[in-house]
C-alpha cells in the first residue's frame, strides 16, 4: 500500500497529462507503455527483489552487493531529496489552492492571478520577485506533516497510507465522472488520445516516456528497495510489483479522462482551440483546470476542493517516501536515530524550498524537474539496471523473486535487465543529449541549464563523498 502511495502522485494527475500532451498526445501512450513494460516493471521487481534479499535501505545494499557501488545508492537517494524539494512546493501550492477554491478567487482570470497575485512571478530567473507568505506557511505545514507521520515510524505510516491511498482514487474517480458528463468532453477526450505519430520518431518523447515511467513508479531513488526491506521474509514480490505498476499506470491514465474531459468542456464554453487551452506545462493543474472548474454549472468550489484534496493526498505519501529513503540511508550508515535524521532533514527540505517561493521558483521547478528526471534519475536507473544485472546477477533476482511469488516471471525478466533496459537508455540519454545541445530547453538561457546540470553534478558527487565515508562499525 505503501508501495502503491509513493508510486500514485502528482506524477500521475500534474505530470503525466502534461507530459503525454508535450509528447504527441495518445501516440505517447505507446512509448509510456513500452517504458513501463520493458524497464518499470522489471526493474520494480528488482528493487523489490534486493530490498527484501538485504533488508537494508538503498545504499547499503548496494554497499552489500558490492562496495564499489555504494554511491549508485547514495546518488538515488540524493535526487529523491531534490525531487522533494521542488514536490513540497508544488504541494504547498495545493493546500493554497484548497482554500482559494472556496472562494474561486482566481476568476476571472486564472493565469494573471495564479503568475501575478498568487506567485508575484516576474519573467527573471533570477532570485527575486514577490514572496507570497501563505506558500510560505503551506509550505511549513506540508513538512510538519511528512515529519509528524515519519518520526515514528512503519506503523505510522501504514495507518497513514491506509487512507491516502483510497480517499484520493475516489475523489478522480468522482472527478472523472464529472468531468465526462460535461458538453465538450469527447473533443478532450479526443485531443488526449488522437494519436500525433509523427512525434514518436523523436528520441526526446522516448526519454519523456522512460523518465515518466522512473519517476512515477518511484524507481532509481532506493524507494522501493527501503519500503521492500520493511517487507517480512517471504513476501511476494512479482505480484506486489505488478499490482504497484498496473495501480500506477492505471491512475495516470484515468487522471488523463479527468483532466481532458474538463479541458474540452472549457474549449466548449470559450470556443478556443484545444491547442490553446491544453497549453501544457505547470500551469495546467494551476491555471487551466481552476479555469475550467470555476466554469461548472453547479457545486464548482465543490469540485475545485475535491480536486486539489486529491492532489495533496495523492501527493503526501510520495512526498513522504522520498525523506524515507535518505533518512534510512543515514541511519543504517552512521546509525543516527530515527527522530534526529528526520527531523534534519525536514528543516532543510523546508529551507531549500524556501528558494523556489520567490515568483522565480516556477521556473526552477520546471528546469529541476526536467533535469532530475530525465537525466539523473535515467542514468540512476541505468546504473541499477547493471549493477543488478551483471554484479548481483539478473537470473540470481529472477530465482530470489519467483521462490516468494505466485506470479513467475520468464528468462525475459533478465534479458530486459542486462540487454534490453542498458541499450535503450544509453540510446536515448545520448540522443536527449544531443538534442539538448542543439536546440536547449524551452526558452531557457543556457545559463540555467548549466546551473541545473551542477546541480545534477553535485548530488553525484556528494554520493561519492558519503559512500567514501565510514560506516558505524567502521568507525
Ligand atoms: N512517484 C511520485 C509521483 O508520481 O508523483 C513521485 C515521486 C515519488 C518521485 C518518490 C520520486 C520519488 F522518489
Amino acid at each position: 500500500m505503501a508501495a502503491i502511495g509513493s508510486a500514485v502522485g502528482l506524477g500521475n494527475i500534474w505530470r503525466f497529462p502534461y507530459v503525454a500532451y508535450k509528447n504527441g498526445g495518445g501516440a505517447f501512450l505507446i512509448p509510456y507503455f513500452v517504458a513501463l513494460f520493458t524497464v518499470g516493471i522489471p526493474l520494480l521487481i528488482a528493487e523489490y527483489s534486493v530490498g527484501s534479499m538485504f533488508r537494508k535501505s538503498a545504499p547499503m545494499a548496494m554497499r552489500s552487493i558490492h562496495r564499489k557501488v555504494e554511491w549508485v545508492g547514495w546518488w538515488g537517494v540524493f535526487s529523491a531529496f531534490l525531487i522533494a524539494i521542488y514536490y513540497s512546493v508544488l504541494m504547498a501550492w495545493c493546500l493554497c489552492y484548497l482554500f482559494h477554491s472556496f472562494g474561486l478567487v482566481w476568476q476571472p482570470d486564472a493565469s494573471s492571478f495564479f503568475f501575478n497575485d498568487f506567485l508575484k512571478a516576474g519573467t527573471s530567473l533570477s532570485l527575486g520577485g514577490g514572496i507570497n507568505m501563505q506558500i510560505v506557511f503551506a509550505l511549513l505545514a506540508i513538512w510538519t506533516s511528512i515529519y509528524l507521520i515519519l518520526y515514528k515510524g512503519v506503523k505510522s505510516i501504514g495507518k497513514v497510507v491506509a487512507i491516502t491511498v483510497p480517499l484520493p482514487t475516489i475523489l478522480l474517480l468522482i472527478l472523472t465522472v464529472r468531468g465526462l458528463t460535461l458538453p465538450g468532453a469527447s473533443m478532450g477526450l479526443e485531443f488526449y488520445l488522437a494519436p500525433d505519430f509523427s512525434k514518436l520518431s523523436m528520441p526526446s518523447v522516448w526519454l519523456a516516456a522512460y523518465a515518466q515511467i522512473f519517476f512515477s513508479l518511484s524507481l532509481a531513488q532506493g524507494i522501493m528497495i527501503v519500503y521492500a526491506s520493511f517487507l517480512k521474509k517471504g513476501s511476494d514480490i512479482n505480484n506486489n510489483a505488478f499490482i504497484t505498476a498496473l495501480a500506477d499506470g492505471g491512475t495516470a491514465f484515468l487522471a488523463g479522462f479527468a483532466v481532458f474531459a474538463v479541458l474540452g468542456y472549457l474549449a466548449y464554453q470559450t470556443g478556443m482551440p484545444m491547442e490553446e487551452v491544453a497549453g501544457g506545462g505547470i500551469g495546467l493543474a494551476f491555471i487551466t483546470y481552476p479555469t475550467a472548474i470555476a466554469k461548472m454549472p453547479i457545486l464548482a468550489s465543490f469540485f475545485g476542493v475535491i480536486f486539489f484534496m486529491a492532489l495533496l493526498t495523492f501527493g503526501i505519501d510520495s512526498a513522504f517516501s522520498m525523506v524515507e529513503a535518505i533518512t534510512n540511508g543515514m541511519k543504517d550508515k552512521f546509525g543516527v536515530s530515527r527522530e534526529k535524521i528526520t527531523l534534519i532533514i525536514c528543516i532543510m527540505g523546508f529551507l531549500l524550498g524556501l528558494l523556489l517561493v520567490p515568483g522565480s521558483g516556477i521556473h526552477w521547478i520546471e528546469i529541476m524537474d526536467h533535469f532530475v528526471s530525465n537525466f539523473a534519475l535515467v542514468f540512476i536507473g541505468l546504473l541499477e539496471c547493471l549493477v543488478f544485472g551483471y554484479v548481483l546477477g539478473g537470473e540470481r533476482i529472477r530465482k530470489y523473486a519467483n521462490d516468494v511469488s505466485d506470479i513467475r516471471v520468464g528468462r525475459w525478466f533478465s534479458i530486459m535487465l542486462k540487454l534490453f533496459a542498458p541499450i535503450v537508455l544509453i540510446s536515448i540519454a545520448a540522443a536527449s543529449l544531443v538534442e539538448l545541445m542543439v536546440n536547449g530547453y524551452g526558452n531557457y538561457p543556457s545559463w540555467s541549464i548549466l546551473l541545473a546540470g551542477m546541480i545534477v553534478a553535485a548530488s553525484f558527487i556528494t554520493a561519492i563523498v558519503f559512500a567514501r565515508l565510514k560506516c558505524r562499525e567502521e568507525q
